[in-house]
């Protein structure tokens, strides 16, 4: 890639929607509402919004600026603003880029299996599933790398091609697509007699309720939905014109993103309240509950849901395409920006290896004995999970602590207040500085701290 002469985003709007095309995917759609369902609701919600006010929106702006600022991706842009010491911040990206996207195609290969399921019921009418039906899925090893398989190649194939005009394109007609579907599910379950128990169980926080754990999981979880922490944001934010402003294009993805999320968790939880014998369907998998859940509610109380059930996991299979693309383009990018490597050749180096690694995750979830009990984390069983864990809540916020500190210590004020285009540091601008220089990185470290104490000491 030369960097003279590189795109922009066409304007504003593109680069947020591209960023949110990014941000909004299987995070928030499969994980936030089974994470809020695990960690028992409301106080769970509460640290993970204010995780995303204190910690997501000052990382997301800190990201786009270095972007911006140097033009570059990940790597090169920390060597280059920082030499070569601080380049470990984007090759430990590019490591949690990697492990993300290695099982993130797993559950993306989900969607595909809905769709057909769901399209299989709208010819031919609808069939409850028996309890445990997911589970059966999930333990088809073969299905189960075929859907990846398959998944992984639609992903290559578009970040072979770049992602120019297509992606930028695509998230503009489907983002808003999504959202349209989205809020007509939650009208239609506002009408279902569940809907009080779940807006109370995921308003209303409890911390007796919360785990010690679901802290870190709740922070994990903005990192992740956010896609902070990695370097994704200064990919794209290097493809934005220096007049548009970077509070605002932040705000702005930050906002959809959590909407989305909590319109998806509200619209699960009301479902899960409101129809018999659904709770048995998802106890024993709740990571699978957005496969579960949503179809129900389709075929038994949605008019329309013939058309509706088939589209709208086509609508996550494309909200997860948006995400491992960016995914699959920080990894890309560093061997063609790093080696000087062709664009096809990078494209099949890391898909290759990439892949090697979504086999154990797909592999995990039943099929295989040894690795569906592999296990790092509490409570976290089988390669799936652990990589999940490890790259969410462990590497992600590690890279969010370092990126904070590089800019708010390395590059400092001035550099600062020179992309945010102030003449004048202003009040805003000096609580940013402050939260990227002490509040975000602190409220990081300690809480990695606090749970490796914790660990040690249960
Ligand atoms: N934010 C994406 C989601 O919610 C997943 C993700 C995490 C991601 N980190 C990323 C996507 C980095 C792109 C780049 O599904």
């Amino acid at each position: 890639m030369t960097h003279s002469g590189r795109d922009n985003w066409g304007s504003r709007i593109g680069f947020v929607l591209a960023a949110a095309g990014s941000a909004v995917g299987l995070g928030n759609l499969w994980k936030f509402p089974y994470l809020t369902w695990d960690n028992n609701g409301g106080a769970f919600v509460l640290v993970y919004l204010l995780a995303v006010v204190i910690i997501g929106l000052p990382l997301m702006m800190s990201e786009i600026l270095v972007g911006r600022s140097t033009q570059l991706s990940p790597v090169p842009a920390f060597t280059k603003l920082g030499g070569r010491r601080w380049s470990g911040v984007g090759w430990l990206g590019v490591a949690s880029g990697a492990v993300i996207q290695s099982y993130y195609m797993v559950i993306a290969g989900w969607s595909l299996r809905s769709f057909v399921q769901c399209l299989g019921w709208s010819i031919k009418g609808y069939v409850t599933p028996a309890d445990g039906d997911f589970d059966a899925f999930l333990s088809n090893g073969s299905l189960q790398i075929g859907l990846t398989l398959l998944f992984t190649l639609f992903t290559a194939i578009i970040v072979y091609r770049g992602i120019g005009g297509g992606i930028e394109k695509a998230t503009k007609v489907l983002m808003p697509a999504l959202l349209a579907i989205l809020l007509y599910l939650v009208f239609t379950t506002f009408t279902m007699e569940g809907r009080n128990e779940a807006l109370a169980k995921i308003f209303i926080p409890d911390f007796s309720k919360l785990p010690r754990e679901g802290f870190l999981e709740a922070v994990g979880q903005a990192f992740f939905s956010l896609s902070l922490g990695l370097g994704a944001m200064i990919a794209y934010g290097s493809y934005l014109g220096k007049k548009e402003s970077i509070f605002k294009s932040a705000l702005w993805v930050v906002v959809l993103d959590t909407i989305v999320a909590l319109l998806c968790c509200i619209a699960m939880f009301t479902i899960i309240y409101s129809v018999p014998g659904l709770q048995n369907r998802i106890s024993g998998s709740t990571i699978g509950m957005l496969f579960i859940t949503l179809p129900d509610l389709f075929y038994t109380k949605m008019p329309g849901g013939i058309l509706l059930g088939p589209l709208f996991f086509v609508l996550v299979a494309f909200a997860a395409l948006s995400s491992t693309i960016s995914l699959g383009e920080v990894t890309t990018s560093l061997l063609i920006d790093q080696k000087g490597w062709r664009r096809s050749h990078a494209t099949l180096a890391t898909t290759s290896v990439v892949f090697i690694g979504s086999i154990l995750a797909a592999l995990s979830l039943g099929a295989s004995g040894i690795l569906s009990s592999f296990s790092l984390f509490e409570g976290k069983e089988g390669v799936l999970s652990t990589l999940d864990h490890l790259a969410a809540n462990w590497m992600l916020p590690t890279g969010g602590f370092l990126i904070t500190l590089f800019v708010g210590w390395k590059l400092g004020r001035k550099f600062c207040m020179d992309e945010l285009g102030l003449e004048k540091p202003n009040l805003a601008f000096t609580v940013w500085l402050w939260i990227v220089r002490v509040v975000a990185p602190a409220a990081v470290l300690i809480l990695l701290i606090n749970v490796i104490m914790g660990k040690d000491f249960s």
